[in-house]
């Protein structure tokens, strides 16, 4: 009951804003208006693929003893314990979203994980952090929400050591067409229409989402993506497109 009314509140504060999908207070407001609930539908909503995709992701990262990893929008902090699960280093986890933040405080908590990750609020397009500070930099679903995609990767490139590992997850859109077809029905149509019982801020992700990753995915193919990485010290990128192209994985090693 607490849990709603919250919802309800930041999703009617969100709908006061300008729907500017990257204007600085969008991703906030979108996220602080289905932050309670947020890791029960987000694996609900994507078939239950949410949580195998962050483990793909994991699972990419070259672990040395004593690591020291940002995974920035850390959101309720999944990858970020799920990293922990794999790591005996220290994580940091960066988002713009309070509430968000707050959930993943309690999930950290529940899990015995607070010495072992903290998190901060901040954007990633400012990181807090010196130059070559971490050893690995994570990023999940980031860069539709960012004015300048391109300055955004550098400044993640920024923070991370010569030798270590960037990695990204994000949504894309399926390669097949008949998948293709599939996914715009379910995004552009199912998903509006399957969230209105759910939450007023809920309603707002269905609708906001498919529009967002097909406009994003035009204007930043994966090959785009690539080659920005390349030009910020990631020689080599290599990609990995999961459940049919839905989601996409990169991963690369910074120059030394
Ligand atoms: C889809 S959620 C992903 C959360 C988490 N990584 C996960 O996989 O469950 C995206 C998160 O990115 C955050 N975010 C969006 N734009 C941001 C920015 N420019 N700087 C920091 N966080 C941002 C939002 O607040 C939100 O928590």
């Amino acid at each position: 009951m607490k849990t709603k009314k919250r919802e309800h509140r930041s999703a009617s504060l969100a709908e006061s804003q300008p729907a500017d999908p990257i204007s600085r207070t969008f991703a906030q407001d979108l996220f602080d208006g289905v932050a309670p609930s947020y890791d029960t539908w987000a694996q609900v909503l994507t078939f239950f693929q949410y949580l195998p995709w962050r483990r793909f992701l994991v699972s990419q990262m070259a672990f040395r003893p004593g690591n020291l990893v940002l995974d920035v929008c850390t959101g309720t902090a999944g990858v970020a314990m799920e990293i922990a699960h794999h790591n005996n280093g220290r994580i940091v986890g960066l988002d713009a979203s309070q509430l968000m933040l707050q959930a993943g405080v309690r999930a950290i908590e529940k899990q015995n994980l607070d010495g072992r990750v903290q998190l901060i609020q901040g954007r990633a397009e400012h990181l807090p952090f010196p130059d070559e500070t971490f050893d690995t930099v994570v990023f999940t679903y980031l860069l539709r929400y960012v004015q300048d995609p391109d300055a955004t990767i550098r400044e993640l490139s920024r923070v991370l050591k010569p030798g270590g590992e960037l990695l990204s997850l994000e949504f894309g859109i399926p390669e097949t067409s008949w998948i293709q077809a599939l996914w715009l029905i379910y995004n552009k149509v199912v998903m509006p229409v399957m969230t209105i019982p759910i939450s007023r801020g809920w309603h707002r992700v269905g609708c906001f989402l498919g529009p967002s990753i097909s406009d994003f995915c035009q204007r930043y193919p994966v090959h785009r993506i690539a080659a920005i990485w390349r030009e910020n010290g990631i020689p080599l990128v290599e990609t990995r497109r999961l459940f049919k192209g839905v989601a996409i994985v990169m991963w690369g090693t910074k120059g030394t």
